[in-house]
């Protein structure tokens, strides 16, 4: 789909983000022939410097993260496109120069790179100097508030200036290749929706690993903790795209729409379905890395969820994630019942079958089925993989799909909302959240320590095992 002629203005254009993400998916984009020659990308930062200066610093971001299609020539036309102004925020340093820079007749998209304190501010300056029309558009990330409380705040704050149709709220798990294919695979095909319901589906199983610790963000990380760093949003979101009703149409709206049932049919979670950890070994440690010795903020979580409503009454989803585990590993396992009943003799293994969403890494699907073991030796049955990783499928160039970012910053330029999260999702995650971090909090209530590089504390596997079931083995 072709995509406007847009200014793209990223505030907080020297930071983090934007070094590692932003910048690389523009580019990228911008080699695949995915953006109008009139398309510019403005940096707005506190730093004085000026667009060469910018220029350098972006050329610098794509020599280090772009590795494929990195191109002298293609980088410096890429460059050409970039500005930069100087702003200031909570001052009035810079604006009406970025006033003077934006152009007529084009998409303006505003990406807020920067904390959430400044947003109401960023929001303001716009504003007043009437460089927002109907058609501009705002890019906001997590973390979107820290409670209901705070999410309500700032959805005010945007909703100030900014309809709802205007305000792009990302969550880059949506971005990502696997997760718009699962809907693809739910209702494109015939196959799996009349079996996706608890008549047929035994349990569901979302797991998001990683090997990586929190040093280096610690003083975020800790005042957060993996349910509100990544359940209450990337979590979330994979729970109610497995879990919701067909949309009627692929449009942001029905889409949103049906997400947002789920996440107000889930039940809270009580203390016992929960087990938070915390990695430490001698070596290394999680109060180390957050440097508070103190610290009772979870760095892992399993928790047992049920949706209350008719299609999920009885089948538990059971997720957990987790820094410093063994493998960097995003699935969603969809485990099936076992037949009622069994027309073999002997016990041979039959067991159920089970469709795992791989996101990373090496996306793609695999089905567990039962079959008869070859050969003459009676009916004995075996569970096989229908294994498809979808560079074997489709080759490798249908492999290398654009990054979560890439895809979203162009959904925004063409005005699609259907990967974005609406502000009564948001609230209503929050809302699910909060009860629960309360009683941790009033309970005092400590993590489990894990070994750095396992699979989580002890009691994530009992919680499985309580129930008869067990977490998928962990493998990239
Ligand atoms: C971010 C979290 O939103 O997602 C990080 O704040 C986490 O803590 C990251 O590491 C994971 O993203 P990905 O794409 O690497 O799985």
């Amino acid at each position: 789909i072709p995509v406007d002629p847009f200014d793209l203005v990223i505030f907080g254009g020297t930071g983090d983000l934007a070094r590692r993400k932003i910048l690389p998916g523009l580019y990228r984009r911008y080699y695949d022939g995915q953006m109008p020659e009139e398309a510019r990308i403005i940096g707005a930062a506190r730093s004085e410097m000026d667009a060469d200066g910018f220029r350098d610093f972006v050329r610098g971001a794509l020599d280090e993260f772009v590795t494929k299609r990195h191109d002298k020539k293609m980088v410096d036309a890429f460059l050409a496109k970039l500005d930069y102004v100087a702003v200031d925020a909570k001052g009035t340093g810079g604006w009406d120069a970025l006033a003077k820079t934006m152009r007529d007749g084009v998409v303006k998209a505003y990406y807020f790179s920067v904390g959430p304190a400044l947003f109401g501010d960023i929001a303001d300056r716009l504003h007043e100097h009437g460089i927002t029309d109907d058609d501009a558009r705002i890019v906001v990330e997590k973390p979107f508030g820290h409670n209901l409380e705070t999410a309500r705040a700032l959805n005010a704050t945007l909703a100030a200036h900014f309809d709802e149709t205007q305000i792009y709220r990302i969550d880059h798990y949506l971005g990502k290749e696997t997760v718009q294919n699962l809907m693809a695979v739910r209702f494109g095909n015939m196959l799996f929706e009349p079996l996706w319901n608890a008549q047929y589906v035994d349990h569901i199983q979302i797991t998001v690993s990683e090997t990586v610790g929190v040093g280096g963000r610690g003083e975020y990380y800790d005042k957060s903790g993996a349910m509100r760093d990544m359940v209450q949003n990337h979590l979330m979101q994979l729970l109610c795209l497995t879990a919701m009703e067909p949309p009627s149409r692929y449009d942001p709206d029905a889409v949103r729409d049906e997400k947002l049932k789920v996440i107000r049919a889930l039940e809270t979670t009580g203390h016992d379905d929960i087990v938070r950890g915390q990695y430490k070994s001698r070596e290394e440690s999680y109060l180390e890395d957050v440097d508070n010795p103190g610290s009772i903020t979870e760095s892992f979580i399993a928790m047992k969820v049920r949706i209350a409503n008719w299609r999920w009454n009885g089948t538990p989803f059971y997720l957990r994630t987790g820094k410093r585990m063994k493998e960097r590993v995003s699935e969603i396992v969809v485990r099936f019942k076992e037949p009622p009943h069994s027309i073999f003799e002997e016990d041979t293994g039959q067991s159920a079958n089970e469709l795992t969403i791989r996101l990373q890494p090496n996306e793609g699907m695999d089905l567990t089925v039962t079959i008869k073991e070859p050969g003459p030796g009676g009916m004995r049955l075996i569970d096989v993989p229908l294994d498809m990783t979808f560079a074997e499928a489709l080759g490798e160039e249908a492999a290398d799909v654009p990054d979560a970012y890439e895809r979203l910053i162009m959904d925004v330029i063409r005005g699609n909302q259907t990967l974005f999260m609406r502000g009564d999702e948001v609230e209503a995650a929050w809302a699910w959240t909060d009860p629960i971090i309360e009683d941790w909090t009033r309970r005092e209530d400590r993590p489990y320590p894990y070994e750095p590089g396992s699979t989580g504390p002890e009691e994530a596997m009992i919680l499985m095992h309580r129930d008869r079931r067990r977490w998928r083995e962990l493998r990239a």
